[in-house]
């Protein structure tokens, strides 16, 4: 329930300033409270999926024209206005960051390495020629966001609070240059734990004619048009019975890189291996703490080159990002030959993603450092 106390103040703190556009936002902060008021009376946990479920609020930050942000505020969810000479409808200046808040046994409600997403972000804006908040300014906008919509992070055990930062050109342009002004948006939404609601492994296929990234590209950031590109050849894909699809490098057509939204691994004996970060991999947060998690439980963790011939001989095969966590690999196809890959309780991956999420969760120890509670 949004409090009405704060319904109230925020009543008296328009009458104090009514201007159209406050109207307007008062406007649609009572159709959003009305709307979500019966959303969230009829919300079941248990049937969680990935659907589009607007959550209270929504932070928005918009940059000064030295660089700089702030003036940062909670808004009601609810759409944006968007200036048609804006960089990101016309060039496609912008960048997108995934995150999760966790709800534990007791009830709180914790982050996992939110300064990396932060870093991160501020990576890519130095690529795209934005700017950026800073990893305070950014880590506190999360924290506040999810705070708001503290009554949409699901119950543990049943799904996850996903948020969803969002950096874009929103000040108009007419020739070819970087906007002269950056909105940064956060908003969430409840997900279910399981990508699609379901536990079955991937059964991917390797693509061995479009790559997902070039070299000297913008692979390695990112950017917000990371996914369209390769929206057509992953239909194609699960047109055919896959589940997604892995990409080969663009030169020689011969090393692995990712899956369209996650990283992938392959576990060969005592050493698991992934392809290194040199631009055309998205450097994942998940990517990463499986590096570290895996080295503890006595596994050579090795960031290196994996051709084609490796990942069809491995033990072996996962995908890690924030949204499907770990994924199992069932079987991969690569030019019409199919290789199946050990799956189920007693693997690697499956140690791994106890570990990880049992962090996540709150249900193992954070010794690393890695998670930040809300409350
Ligand atoms: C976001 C993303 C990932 C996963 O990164 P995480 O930080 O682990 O969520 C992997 N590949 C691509 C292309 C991505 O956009
Ligand atoms: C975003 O990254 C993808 C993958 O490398 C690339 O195809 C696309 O051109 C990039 N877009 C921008 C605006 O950088």
């Amino acid at each position: 329930m949004i409090p009405s106390r704060n319904i109230t103040s925020y009543l008296i703190l328009q009458s104090k300033q009514s201007n159209p556009t406050k109207i307007k936002s008062l406007l649609i902060f009572f159709t959003r409270i009305l709307v979500n008021e019966e959303l969230y009376a009829n919300m079941d946990w248990d049937k969680l999926g990935f659907d589009v479920i607007p959550t209270d609020y929504m932070y928005i930050m918009k940059s000064n024209s030295d660089g700089t942000f702030s003036n940062g505020t909670l808004l009601p969810f609810g759409t944006i206005d968007i200036n048609p000479h804006s960089t990101v409808l016309n060039y496609g200046q912008g960048l997108f960051e995934g995150m999760k808040a966790y709800k534990r046994e007791d009830g709180g409600v914790q982050l996992f390495r939110p300064e990396e997403n932060a870093l991160r972000m501020r990576m890519g804006a130095e690529r795209l020629l934005m700017p950026a908040p800073n990893v305070e300014q950014y880590i506190d906008a999360v924290k506040h966001v999810v705070h708001a919509n503290k009554r949409w992070v699901p119950p543990h055990g049943k799904g996850t609070l996903y948020i969803r930062p969002l950096l874009f050109g929103s000040g108009p342009v007419m020739g070819l240059s970087p906007a002269p002004q950056c909105t940064f948006l956060i908003y969430t939404n409840p997900i279910s734990n399981n990508y699609k609601g379901d536990t079955t492994s991937f059964n991917l296929l390797v693509d061995d004619k479009l790559p997902r990234a070039y070299p000297g590209g913008t692979g390695g950031v990112k950017n917000i048009s990371n996914y369209s590109p390769v929206f057509q050849v992953v239909k194609e894909a699960k047109a055919k019975g896959f589940s997604d699809v892995l990409f080969l490098d663009a030169v020689e057509h011969k090393y692995i890189e990712e899956v369209s939204s996650c990283n992938a691994f392959i576990v060969k004996g005592k050493v698991i291996s992934t392809a290194p970060t040199l631009g055309t991999i998205l450097p994942g947060i998940t990517r990463k703490s499986i590096i570290e998690l895996a080295s503890d439980l006595g596994y050579k963790a090795k960031e290196r080159k994996v051709s084609v011939k490796e990942l069809l001989d491995a033990d072996e095969v996962f995908c890690t990002g924030t949204a499907v966590g770990i994924s199992e690999v069932g079987s991969v196809t690569y030019k019409d030959k199919s290789v199946q890959f050990k799956t189920g309780a007693d693997t690697v991956t499956k140690k791994l993603y106890g570990l990880i999420t049992g962090i996540q969760t709150g249900l193992l120890e954070d010794t690393k450092g890695w998670v930040v509670k809300i409350d």
